[in-house]
């Protein structure tokens, strides 16, 4: 089993309830975060009875956010753009030793525009001002935005994705890297510092684009020529 714990915040959510089916199936100890503590133990209850925990000796929980958030070293945060502030002020004095792995993309479908497009962010991403929410001692990343939530929960599916990770902090990068590779078929992928996420974050407008001219729900992204290993 991980000695990681990780918390996902909206973890009833597809991103986050498909990450922590599939974590929670490689015997990573999991909370999963709600506004609401029913909803949380709710979502809980469906990764245990899916991957049969009890067969996997792997711990799932569910709580409130910031309860949620105080247990883990881990924090990942996936929530929809406009939830984004609110949330991580809500949070943020929750967050102990953790690393805050932030999947937001500023899509402007949650704004009501295109699922195409994004919308503009004052620090420059959606990362970047999750950096300016949390105390300076939290490390923040960004991850998982070129992830599909539906390839992830629907566990029959093999997962073929590369997971570009932007950050200012080589060791949170270096202890999200080999939770990300528990994954089957999930290759962690250094991007560089935080502010790569201006980059990363509207290729998922790009997949979306995509999904939609081959009729498909899984597109995902592959780095080549890379030494092998990476
Ligand atoms: N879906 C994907 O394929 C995908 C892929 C890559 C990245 N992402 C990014 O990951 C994040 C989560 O995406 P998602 O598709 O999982 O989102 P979602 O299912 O719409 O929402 C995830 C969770 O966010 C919580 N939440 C908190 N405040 C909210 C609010 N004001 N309105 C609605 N929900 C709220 C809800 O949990 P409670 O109600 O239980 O609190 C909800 O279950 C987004 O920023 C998205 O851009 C998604």
């Amino acid at each position: 089993m991980s000695q990681e714990r990780i918390a996902i915040i909206g973890g009833t959510g597809d991103l986050g309830f498909g990450l922590a089916l599939r974590w929670a199936g490689a015997g990573v100890p999991i909370v999963i975060g709600s506004r609401d503590a029913q909803r949380a133990q709710d979502a809980s209850d469906r990764v245990k009875a899916t991957i049969n925990a009890a067969a996997a000796q792997v711990s799932v929980g569910g709580f409130e956010n910031a309860e949620a958030a105080a247990q883990a070293s881990i924090v990942v945060l996936a929530v929809p753009f406009p939830a984004q502030v609110a949330i991580l002020k809500s949070i943020r004095h929750s967050l102990k030793d953790a690393i805050l792995v932030d999947t937001t993309v500023p899509l402007a479908a949650t704004l009501g525009g295109k699922p195409t497009r994004t919308v503009g962010v004052w620090q420059g991403s959606a990362a970047e001002q999750a950096r300016e929410l949390v105390p300076q001692r939290v490390p923040v990343l960004a991850a998982f935005h070129s992830l599909s939530a539906d390839a992830l929960q629907n566990l029959s599916t093999s997962l073929d994705c590369d997971i570009l990770v932007c950050g200012d902090d080589p060791a949170a990068k270096e202890k999200l890297f080999p939770l990300v590779k528990l994954i089957p078929g999930l290759r962690p992928l250094d991007a560089g510092p935080l502010e790569m996420a201006r980059i990363v974050e509207p290729l998922t407008a790009l997949l979306i684009s995509i999904n939609r001219r081959y009729k498909v729900h899984h597109a995902g992204l592959r780095v080549t020529g890379l030494p092998t290993g990476a």
